[in-house]
């Protein structure tokens, strides 16, 4: 029956569309961490949106399950099939053209597979700015940023990926295409069905083309890279800058000293913008769509301001695109250097922002507690109250004795995160890695009304499962 399948599958993509020998399919079926690992039937990759309705069609009627996947850059296990050698994969990568750019609209229409960085490119040709903005952005895709509802780097202005869309094109788990591309700011006519894809990690369909949202290019930008005496002192940092500069404020990140020390140690090049070490940073970045000349006065103005009330203890402007572009390397390297390290057990956490120093303070006291010499990798994009709290061996210790203990130290920042009133997921979604203990910190009638949803979409379970629910 498979063999029948991949033939007819291959009919649809051509022969350049399928992949079924295995070393040419091992790139699709392990994740950017070698953290998860599967097998499957077959890699399709189609060229179209008829096509993805084809295989997805022909999958169907064979009972056989899809795995949509685009760059492979997720960090839960979403776009891995299992291990049954029964699932096909079904990669968008093909899909990348950019199908419209409408300047006075303000939008921009692209293909799933598209990636992130070419269209930043695209709005930019334009004079235009996709505010999202991540580490992954050179290999991720469009398609897998909506599945996902990425955040980032620019959320705190612009919002996530969510708030950024406006229209999509999927392909239904029965075959069906839903042309819901419209660029419409308004549209009262019930219910808001995009929404339900984004974030919904393929389980719904397959998305194959977005409208999102452009904006004024940027024209000015000024970038600081500051050391802090802890999370508290970073609150009220945001607060001063968003006094003296309202929403001009488009980056805010925090990093601890464990973070930034693995980016000096494994990042060529890196290099410690201090003489001193210091327990905490903060990367900020303002910026408009003005060519405001004094931009870097407003930045220093408002750390003179936080350094007279302690709450910045040194601080480095950067004079120029370059020095900001090395500050930023600092932040987004931490991801790509603690892999270094051994296992990376990964928890992308989010709590009200004001809370974050006492939940700080407590979840770090705790894991100490749990494994004594623990490295906590804590940074992320706290102006949206979303830490990444990476975990890495004690130095010296055994990457299996770690990896056994990963589940017990989750559940120490989850229940720390429940007892803040906060979400087990700020970004990266629950794909494998947390599909299993969801239910012990998301509402019962919420899962309910999610299993609901997923039962009138895909009946048959065929589309990406044993993921999120
Ligand atoms: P994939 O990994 O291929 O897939 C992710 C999920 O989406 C899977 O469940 C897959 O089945 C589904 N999917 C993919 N394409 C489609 C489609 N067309 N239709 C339906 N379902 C689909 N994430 C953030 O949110 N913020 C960050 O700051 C961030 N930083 C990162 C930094 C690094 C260095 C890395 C490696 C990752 C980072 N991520 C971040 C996580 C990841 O890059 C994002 O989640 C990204 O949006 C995934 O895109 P992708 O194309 O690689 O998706
Ligand atoms: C980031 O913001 O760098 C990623 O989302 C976090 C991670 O890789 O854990
Ligand atoms: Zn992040």
């Amino acid at each position: 029956m498979t063999a029948d399948l991949i033939g007819r599958l291959r009919e649809v993509v051509g022969p350049s569309g399928l992949i079924s020998d295995p070393g040419e399919m091992a790139g699709y079926l392990t994740d950017w961490r070698n953290a998860y690992t599967g097998t499957a039937a077959a890699v399709v990759r189609p060229g179209s949106t008829e096509e993805v309705a084809g295989v997805v069609a022909l999958c169907r009627e064979a009972g056989v399950a899809v795995v949509p996947q685009g760059g492979n850059t997720g960090l839960c296990g979403g776009a891995i099939p299992d291990s049954s050698g029964r699932q096909v994969v079904l990669s968008l990568t093909r899909m990348r053209r950019i199908r419209d750019l409408d300047a006075a609209n303000q939008t921009i229409t692209v293909e799933a597979g598209a990636v992130l960085q070419s269209v930043q490119e695209a709005a930019a040709a334009a004079g235009r700015l996709f505010p999202l903005s991540l580490g992954a952005q050179g290999s991720c895709t469009i398609g897998g940023n909506l599945a996902t509802n990425a955040g980032g780097t620019g959320v705190l202005r612009y919002g996530t990926t969510r708030d950024l869309t406006l229209g999509l094109e999927v392909v239904l788990p029965d075959g069906r295409v839903w042309n819901g591309l419209r660029g419409l700011r308004k549209d009262n006519t019930g219910y808001d069905l995009k929404q339900l894809f984004i974030g919904a990690e393929g389980t719904l369909g397959v998305i194959t083309a977005a409208v999102l949202k452009l904006f004024p290019a940027v024209r000015s930008r000024a970038t600081a890279w500051v050391a802090l005496p802890g999370p508290q002192a970073a609150v009220d940092l945001i607060g001063v800058l968003r006094g003296l500069a309202g929403d001009r404020l488009t980056g805010f990140e925090i990093m601890s000293r464990q973070s930034v020390e693995l980016v000096l140690r494994h990042s060529s090049g890196a290099r410690d913008p201090f003489g001193d070490r210091h327990p905490w940073y903060a990367l900020v970045e303002l910026s408009d769509s003005l060519p405001v000349a004094g931009l870097d006065g407003v930045i220093e103005s408002a750390l003179g301001e936080a350094f007279e009330h302690g709450l910045v203890v040194d601080a480095v402007v950067a004079a120029n695109p370059a020095q900001a572009a090395a500050l930023w390397a600092l932040r987004e390297g931490i991801s790509e250097a603690q892999n270094h390290e051994g296992p990376s057990l990964k928890h992308d956490v989010t709590v009200p922002v004001s809370r974050i120093p006492a939940f700080v303070e407590g979840t770090d006291r705790a894991l100490e507690g749990a494994v004594p010499g623990i490295r906590i990798v804590t940074y992320g994009h706290i102006g949206d109250g979303n830490l990444h709290y990476n975990l890495s061996k004690p130095v010296g210790s055994g990457d299996e004795e770690f990896r056994a203990r990963a589940g017990a130290l989750a559940r120490v920042i989850y229940d720390s995160t429940r007892a803040f009133d906060g979400s087990i997921s700020a970004e990266h979604g629950l794909g494998q890695s947390k599909r299993g203990i969801i239910a012990d910190y998301k509402d019962s009638l919420e899962l309910d009304l999610m299993r609901g949803l997923k039962q009138l979409f895909d009946p048959r379970g065929l589309m990406n499962p044993g993921k999120l629910l």
